[in-house]
C-alpha cells in the first residue's frame, strides 16, 4: 500500500545508488513519459542528467516552448533543445506512405539524438520513459502492429549505455500523478495522447512546412474551443487533419479553390476501440467558423463520424 510520495523517495534513492557520480542522458520527445522521467532524474541527480530535446517541428502549437518553460526554466532540468524541423522535412520530402513517414521520423529522431549524445563526454547511462504497458505490449502481436506504434526514440544501437527506466512499473495515470507531484503543471501532464510522429501523420501524404502550419493553427483553434466549452476532460482525443483535398468555395463575389480540414474527436478507454465524440453542433459551428476565418487556404471543415473499428483514430 505505497503512496506516490513513497514511490518518489524510493526511486530517488535507487537512482542515486545506481548512478553514483556518473552521467545520464535522456531523449526528450516533449511527451508526458519522457518529461516525467527527466524531472524525476533531475530531482535525484541534478545536473548529472542531460536531457536532449529533439524538437522535430511537428509538435502542437507552442508545445516545445511550454515543455522548456516547465522543465528547464521553472524546474531547472538541464536540457539541450535541438530545433531540427528542417532536417526532418528534408528527409520527408516526396514521401507519402504513412508507415514510411513513421519510420523516417523515428530513425531521424535517433540520429539527431545520437549526434548530440556523442558531443557529451563520459556518459554511462541512458534513461528512458518506458511504462508498464510498453513492457507488456512489446512482443505481442495484436492489432497494435497494424500501424507501427513505435514512439520516437528507442535505444541507439551502436552505443553502449546502461539503461535506466524508472517508470517501468507504472501505468499512464500513475505517471501523470507522479508528474504533478514533481511540479510539472497539471495541463502539461494531463495532455491528451499525442503520437510520436506528431503532426507529421496529420498532414496526409507529403509533409510540407506550409501544410504543417495549417494543421498546427487549426488544431490550436480546436483545442481552444473545446477547452472553452469545458469538454477537454470528456473527450479522449481531439485534433484536426489536413487530408490534402481541395474543393470549391465562395468568398465575397469570388470563387475559391482551397483545402478542407477534418476534425477528429473520440471517446475511448485505451485507444484500441473508440466512438466519435458527440460534440454539440454549436461548438462545432464555432470551431468551423474560426478555422475558416483564421487559417489561410481553408474553405471547408468536415467532422469525422466514424468509430474505431472500422476506422482508426488517426487518419494515417
Ligand atoms: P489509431 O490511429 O491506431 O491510434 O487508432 C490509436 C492511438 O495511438 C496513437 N498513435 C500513435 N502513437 N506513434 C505513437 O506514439 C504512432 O505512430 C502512432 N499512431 C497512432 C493515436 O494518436 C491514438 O491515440
Amino acid at each position: 500500500n505505497w503512496t506516490m510520495d513513497d514511490f518518489i523517495d524510493m526511486k530517488i534513492d535507487e537512482i542515486r545508488e545506481e548512478v553514483g557520480d556518473k552521467k545520464v542522458i535522456l531523449g526528450l520527445s516533449g511527451g508526458v513519459d519522457s518529461s516525467v522521467t527527466a524531472t524525476l532524474l533531475h530531482k535525484a541527480i541534478g545536473d548529472q542528467l542531460t536531457a536532449i530535446f529533439v524538437d522535430h517541428g511537428m509538435l502542437r502549437k507552442d508545445e516545445g516552448d511550454q515543455v522548456m518553460k516547465a522543465l528547464n526554466k521553472d524546474l531547472g532540468v538541464n536540457i539541450i533543445r535541438v530545433n531540427a524541423q528542417k532536417r526532418f522535412l528534408d528527409k520527408l520530402k516526396g514521401v507519402t506512405d504513412p508507415e514510411k513517414k513513421r519510420k523516417i521520423i523515428g530513425k531521424e529522431f535517433i540520429e539527431v539524438f545520437n549526434e548530440e549524445a556523442k558531443k557529451l563526454k563520459d556518459v554511462d547511462f541512458l534513461a528512458q520513459g518506458t511504462l508498464y504497458t510498453d513492457v507488456i505490449e512489446s512482443g505481442t502481436n495484436t492489432a497494435q502492429t497494424i500501424k507501427s506504434h513505435h514512439n520516437v526514440g528507442g535505444l541507439p544501437k551502436d552505443m553502449h549505455f546502461k539503461l535506466i527506466e524508472p517508470l517501468r512499473k507504472l501505468f499512464k495515470d500513475e505517471v501523470r500523478v507522479l508528474g504533478e507531484k514533481l511540479g510539472i503543471p497539471h495541463d502539461l501532464v494531463w495532455r491528451q495522447p499525442f503520437p510520436g510522429p506528431g503532426l507529421g501523420i496529420r498532414v496526409l501524404g507529403e509533409v510540407t512546412e506550409d501544410k504543417l502550419e495549417i494543421v498546427r493553427e487549426s488544431d490550436a483553434i480546436l483545442r481552444d474551443e473545446i477547452k472553452k466549452a469545458g469538454l477537454q476532460e470528456k473527450i479522449w482525443q481531439y485534433f484536426t487533419v489536413l487530408p490534402g483535398i481541395r474543393s470549391v468555395g465562395v468568398m465575397g463575389d469570388g470563387r475559391t479553390y482551397d483545402y478542407t480540414i477534418g476534425i477528429r474527436a473520440v471517446t475511448s478507454i485505451d485507444g484500441m476501440t473508440a466512438d466519435f465524440a458527440q460534440i454539440p453542433w454549436d461548438v462545432l459551428g464555432k470551431i468551423s467558423t474560426r478555422i475558416v476565418d483564421e487559417c489561410d487556404h481553408i474553405n471547408r471543415v468536415v467532422y469525422d463520424v466514424t468509430s474505431k473499428p472500422p476506422s482508426t483514430i488517426e487518419w494515417e
